[in-house]
């Protein structure tokens, strides 16, 4: 008989064998036999929104939703689609709760990267000679099968059963057997021995990017020596961290950065020097004169300061800027925010990033299905992405470009 999954929460699990009876379900009920009254436990919608899936993708679900019945309050906003307007208003995010996986005040931050990419759509071109596209590349260095890193996340051991370590792990071990390179947040928990971001880059040998909030020069110049030591792909500071209360209060302070200091980290190590969380051309431009190896253009997914444009809004008038130096033209910038599917990473770098990142869609899995889940994540989006090109015949990443855009808003 067959099996089902809630396509909303991507959560819910059901076997008609079986049957359910949290919803009351009898063995051997059909999903077209639930009556129409039937919501899913978890996020709230129709038996309609319910997908056929394989024995396999069963069984991979299925430790999710077990956890999700032992934990349920406990993890129910960031598993369930939080970010998803279909999910049930009470379900997700609501002010004055701890952070979680939408973003800080209204939301608005977060909300804007959707809308800025959702201002573009992309041109449909097909009388052209047709050729498999291209997708690898290559990120510092290191071969990747395409443009697509997972973005440096951290915190989730707060909202859920997962440590620091497993869940860094996850990610870059989901991202590097999907061929790509994975980052790793930094969180205000406290470590024993050694910070869990590297305890996890150890585990895979080093296949990662270390992300630091913007502590002292001192703690960051450790870390840093640390992540060295483990032969780290790059490292870095998210400095949209500075604002972080969070991690503040448990006693690791976060601060600005000027560019003199930004410059002696970019000296203090070998390793490619990131700065993530750039907004405007000013920032950019005096990170580029710092000497940094590659420029994230990132509002945080919305997460550390409310009402800020979106990623895609900003993103072409950076990199004008900053290709127009001449230190400029050899930066890399990556772009983060809102990017749900392959079109969108397309998107993105129409509008100038080199790479795109990609988070929550992630977070969402690394904690739910493990490695597995962030693997098949990222392979969709691989799948998406190449259907993208060949609709809009770009050949190569080099063919991608604003040409391929059709602005609308
Ligand atoms: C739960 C969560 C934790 C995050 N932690 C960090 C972090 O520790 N360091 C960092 O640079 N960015 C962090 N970010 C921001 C992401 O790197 C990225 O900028 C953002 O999530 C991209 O937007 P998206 O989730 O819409 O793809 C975090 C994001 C989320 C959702």
């Amino acid at each position: 008989m067959a099996k089902w999954l809630c396509t909303v929460c991507n959560i819910y699990i059901y076997n008609e064998e079986k049957g359910d009876s949290l919803t009351g379900l009898e063995p051997e009920t059909k999903v077209s036999d639930f009556p129409d009254s039937w919501r899913c436990p978890v996020c709230g919608v129709a038996r309609d929104k319910l997908v056929q899936i394989s024995e396999e993708e069963y069984w991979l679900k299925a430790k999710a939703y077990t956890d999700f019945i032992e934990k349920k309050e406990q993890i129910r906003s960031i598993l369930v689609g939080v970010d998803n307007p279909q999910t049930t208003p009470e379900l997700r995010q609501e002010y004055g709760k701890p952070l979680g996986l939408r973003g800080i005040g209204q939301g608005l931050g977060y909300l804007a990267n959707f809308k800025a990419l959702s201002k573009y759509s992309l041109k449909k071109r097909l009388i052209t000679e047709h050729e498999d596209p291209v997708t690898e590349t290559t990120f510092l260095g290191k071969t990747i099968s395409i443009p697509i890193l997972g973005a440096p996340m951290s915190g989730l051991s707060y909202v859920s059963n997962i440590t620091e370590e497993d869940f860094a792990y996850n990610i870059l071990e989901g991202c590097k057997v999907a061929g790509t390179i994975g980052f790793t947040g930094n969180t205000s928990k406290d470590y024993e021995i050694m910070h869990p971001a590297i305890m996890a880059l150890k585990r895979v040998k080093g296949h990662g990017v270390n992300i630091f909030k913007p502590q002292s020069q001192e703690v960051l110049s450790e870390l840093i020596k640390q992540s060295e030591n483990e032969k780290t792909v790059a490292v870095g500071v998210d400095i949209d961290g500075a604002g972080s209360v969070n991690v503040a209060l448990s006693g690791k302070p976060v601060f600005r950065k000027t560019i003199d200091e930004l410059k002696e980290l970019k000296k203090s190590t070998m390793l490619p020097f990131i700065v993530k969380g750039i907004m405007c051309e000013e920032d950019a431009l005096v990170a580029v004169e710092a000497g940094v190896d590659v420029i994230g253009i990132s509002n945080h997914g919305g997460r550390v300061i409310d009402s800020t444009p979106g990623v895609a809004d900003v993103l072409p008038e950076i990199v004008k800027a900053v290709r127009e130096t001449e230190e400029g033209k050899r930066v890399v910038i990556t772009a983060d925010g809102g990017v749900r599917t392959g079109f969108d990473a397309v998107k993105m770098l129409a509008l100038g990033a080199d790479f795109v990142l990609v988070g929550r869609p992630l977070a969402r899995e690394a904690v739910s299905s493990g490695v597995e889940g962030v693997k098949r994540i990222l392979e969709n989006l691989k799948t998406d992405f190449k259907i993208a090109m060949i609709m809009t015949s770009c050949n190569t990443l080099e063919d991608i470009n604003e040409n391929i855009l059709i602005k609308s808003g």
